[in-house]
């Protein structure tokens, strides 16, 4: 044998060591917690044979407690790019088979290598996270490794799509580097994210919780918000990432993604002209009118589980890859508190930062009333919406359905906050408060007034039919230029088409400034 051929025998040879990770040993533990390895999760991730591995020959450096016998090719991640859809995405995924995947100094550099690429050429960068946090026996070194993973994702924020999938333990600060990026992916039983553990929380609050109480999937998804998206295993969050990739654009210099269609542009939807119900009080599901305008019906919600009260995520109209917000009459009756206002205003300013045009659909009675959301601070988390609308340059379709009050009318993309096309079905109530609210503020001393019950009840219905006639009603904002059109609603999927068409070459800046000061 040629020396040559010795040498790439020996290369294949390691290749092969740094395949197997921390051995199979470990890959068995792996699998029977009903997880796959990091390299079984980036090839289902990726197209069929587009991953390219960089670093496979990294180790660490550490010799403290004996880590100099402990070393392994690859030293915990496997990193590289490879497409999806065709297209370039940079990835890594933690090893947990390595030394739990903790983070060493070494590990750091090679998820800051990929970070550092993906920046260079405008790609998204893919993280699959599933380690036991600091590498222990790296001491601070581990920390800055985490510090510089950090300060990448702030200087990539807004600049490419950042996507966290927790596929395992993500304890400590580690939560940190998944919380900075776009949008967090998590399984239902086998990943968790938390500051302190259980252990802390007992010693300190003498509370007894699991992990999967404590920062479970169901809890970040439904709970506190953290994640976007939560799956029942890996092959779903997976799929979920592909997905997800589809409506987004390579960079925030990038046009929003078009994929051609053949649901008609002039579909008309008849059951819409009969959605909403007679009472005003009586809900209706927002869902039916999402899923009966948008290309294929198809809808990639966003937080689904978080504030439900309103619904945001991705669909196309006519190809066009948009970001859908709307009020959902049927939780609560769509009122905007805190945690909706927060869960709009983030999806808003993704959108916003990306390209992607905005499809806003509004049936909201006004902001959450009591001393729960204002000792909350609904009044910073609300203007944290009104902000991210106000400030958004992408097209901006908005659609009023039924109710569009006060504070919330104007929050909801409404023309002064630069709304592009602000349409109106017939249905459309847009005034400051609704007729019984109007009329108990109005005529409160003309009803006190009156004594006889049958009296007082005629005199609020004549006061309430005289303030539905003049305000509630499209009309009246329509006089003004305040909506542009009212519009037939079966023909609500035509007419926003139309409208972000007209839109496309949209040009927008707002005044140069270091960086803005959003309420946070
Ligand atoms: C070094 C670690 C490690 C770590 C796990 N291992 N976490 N080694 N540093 N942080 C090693 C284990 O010693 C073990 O090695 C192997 O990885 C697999 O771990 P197991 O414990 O056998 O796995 P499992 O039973 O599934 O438990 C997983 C776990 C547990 C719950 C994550 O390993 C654990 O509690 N790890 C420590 C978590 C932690 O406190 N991390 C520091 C958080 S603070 P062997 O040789 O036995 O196979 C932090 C600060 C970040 O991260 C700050 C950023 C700003």
């Amino acid at each position: 044998m040629s020396q040559q051929l010795e040498k790439v025998k020996e290369l294949i040879a390691l290749r092969e060591k740094a395949r197997i990770g921390g051995g199979e040993k470990a890959i068995e533990k792996q699998h029977a917690q009903g997880k796959y390895t990091a390299r079984e999760r980036i090839n289902m991730l990726l197209d069929e044979g587009s991953f390219e591995e960089f670093d496979m020959f990294v180790t660490h450096r550490c010799h403290n407690f004996g880590m100099e016998s402990k070393s392994f090719l690859g030293d915990g991640v496997v990193t590289g790019y490879g497409t999806i859809a065709g297209r370039l995405v940079y990835v890594f995924a933690q090893d947990f088979t390595v030394i739990g995947g903790s983070l060493s100094e070494t590990l750091a550099m090679k998820i800051c290598k990929v970070m550092d690429q993906a920046m260079k050429v405008g790609a998204p960068i893919i993280g699959l996270n599933d380690s036991g946090g600091a590498r222990i026996q790296e001491g601070v070194n581990a920390l800055a490794g985490y510090a510089e993973i950090f300060q990448r994702n702030i200087l990539a924020s807004g600049v490419i799509p950042q996507i966290s999938a927790i596929l395992g333990p993500c304890a400590g600060g580690a939560v940190y580097s998944p919380a900075l990026t776009d949008f967090t992916i998590m399984t239902e039983g086998t990943s968790y994210m938390f500051l302190t553990g259980p252990s802390v929380v007992k010693q300190v609050l003498g509370e007894e919780v699991t992990q999967e109480q404590l920062g479970g999937a169901s809890v970040h998804a439904s709970k506190s918000g953290v994640a976007h998206f939560a799956c029942p295993n890996e092959d779903e969050a997976i799929a979920t990432i592909r997905d997800l990739m589809s409506y987004l654009p390579q960079n925030n210099m990038e046009e929003p993604n078009f994929l051609p269609t053949n649901d008609p542009i002039d579909r008309c939807e008849d059951a819409l002209n009969e959605i909403i119900p007679d009472s005003p009080n009586a809900p209706y599901d927002m869902y039916e009118v999402i899923g009966s305008i948008v290309d294929d019906g198809k809808f990639l919600e966003v937080h689904k589980d978080y504030a439900k009260n309103i619904i945001v995520g991705f669909a196309r109209f006519g190809g066009t890859a948009v970001g859908i917000v709307a009020n959902q009459p049927k939780v609560i009756a769509g009122v905007l508190d805190i945690n909706s206002s927060r869960k709009g205003a983030r999806f808003v300013r993704f959108c916003d930062a990306f390209n992607i045009p905005l499809v806003t659909l509004v049936d909201v009675p006004g902001f959450l009333p009591g001393t729960q959301q204002e000792y909350g601070g609904i009044i910073l988390h609300g203007a944290k919406l009104l902000y991210a609308y106000g400030e958004a340059t992408v097209p901006k379709v908005t659609v009023s359905l039924r109710k569009s009050y006060g504070g919330s009318h104007i929050v909801m993309s409404c023309k002064q906050l630069r709304g592009d096309i602000n349409y109106a079905w017939p249905t459309a109530n847009i005034a400051v408060m609704g007729a019984d609210g109007a009329v108990s503020v109005l005529y409160a001393k003309d009803l006190k007034a009156v004594e006889d019950p049958e009296q007082k009840k005629a005199l609020a219905e004549a006061k309430k039919k005289e303030y539905d006639d003049l305000f509630c009603n499209p009309y009246n904002a329509a006089k003004y230029g305040y909506i542009d059109d009212v519009i037939e609603p079966r023909n609500t999927r035509f007419r926003i088409i139309r409208a972000l068409e007209l839109l496309a070459n949209k040009k927008l800046v707002n005044p140069a400034k270091k960086h803005d000061n959003l309420p946070l």
